[in-house]
C-alpha cells in the first residue's frame, strides 16, 4: 500500500455534465486503474455560474471559492472533454475562465505554473483531436505546463471497453498505461 504522503493528487475537469457522459466514464477508467502512487479525483465544474465579471464583487461567488481551492490542492490537472463543434465544451471553457481570474488579486491564477494532461473520448472519426488541441493553446495562454505526449484521444467503440467501461483492448490498455507513466515521470 503506498503511503498517502508520496501520492500524488490529480484533479479531473469533465467537459461534459450529461449522467451517461463518456467522458465521465473515461474519468472513471482513469480513477479505477491508476497506479497506487497516484490519486485522481474530479473536481466539479457543473455548479459554476456563467462566467461574468460583475460576479466578481463585492465577493466572487461561493462555488468559485470552492473552485480556486480545490484546483490549487492539486499536483496536476487532468482535462477530459469531449469535442463539440470541433472545439472543446463551451463548460469547460466557462471552469477556465473563472480558474483564470484569482479570487485573491494579489495571488496568480490557480493554473498557473500548474502541469497539465488532457484526454478525450467521442464518437466522431477524430475522437476528439481537435479539441484537444483548442484547449492546449488555451492551457498554454494559462501557463500550464502541459504534459504533450502520449496524445489520448478515442473514437469510442463498445469493443474497446468492458461493462465497466474498463479498457479491454490490448493497445488501449498500453495506452492507459504510457498515460499514467507519463503523468508519474512529469510529478
Ligand atoms: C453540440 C454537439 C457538437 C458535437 N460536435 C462534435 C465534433 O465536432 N466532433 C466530434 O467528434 N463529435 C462531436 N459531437 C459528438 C460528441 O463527441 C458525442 O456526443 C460525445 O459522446 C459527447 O461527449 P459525452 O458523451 O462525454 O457527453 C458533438 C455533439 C454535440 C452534442
Amino acid at each position: 500500500m503506498q503511503n498517502q504522503t508520496t501520492q500524488k493528487h490529480i484533479g479531473v475537469l469533465i467537459g461534459s455534465l450529461r449522467k451517461e457522459s463518456l467522458n465521465k466514464k473515461l474519468a472513471q477508467a482513469f480513477i479505477k486503474t491508476a497506479p497506487n502512487t497516484l490519486s485522481f479525483h474530479i473536481i466539479d465544474i457543473s455548479s459554476l455560474p456563467l462566467y461574468n465579471e460583475d460576479l466578481e464583487t463585492p465577493v466572487f461567488p461561493e462555488s468559485v471559492i470552492t473552485f480556486q481551492k480545490e484546483l490549487l490542492k492539486t499536483d496536476l490537472l487532468l482535462f477530459i472533454t469531449p469535442e463539440y463543434n470541433r472545439s472543446f465544451s463551451g463548460v469547460l471553457k466557462n471552469a477556465l475562465d473563472w480558474a483564470s481570474r484569482p479570487v485573491n488579486p494579489a495571488a496568480k491564477s490557480p493554473l498557473f505554473g500548474k502541469k497539465a494532461a488532457i484526454a478525450g473520448i467521442s464518437t466522431g472519426s477524430i475522437g476528439t483531436a481537435v479539441a484537444q488541441s483548442h484547449l492546449r493553446s488555451v492551457l498554454q495562454v494559462l501557463g500550464m505546463q502541459l504534459i504533450f505526449q502520449p496524445e489520448f484521444y478515442l473514437k469510442f467503440s463498445p469493443l474497446l471497453f468492458d461493462e465497466a467501461f474498463l479498457p479491454q483492448d490490448a493497445s488501449l490498455k498500453a495506452l492507459f498505461s504510457a498515460f499514467s507513466d507519463a503523468l508519474s515521470r512529469a510529478l
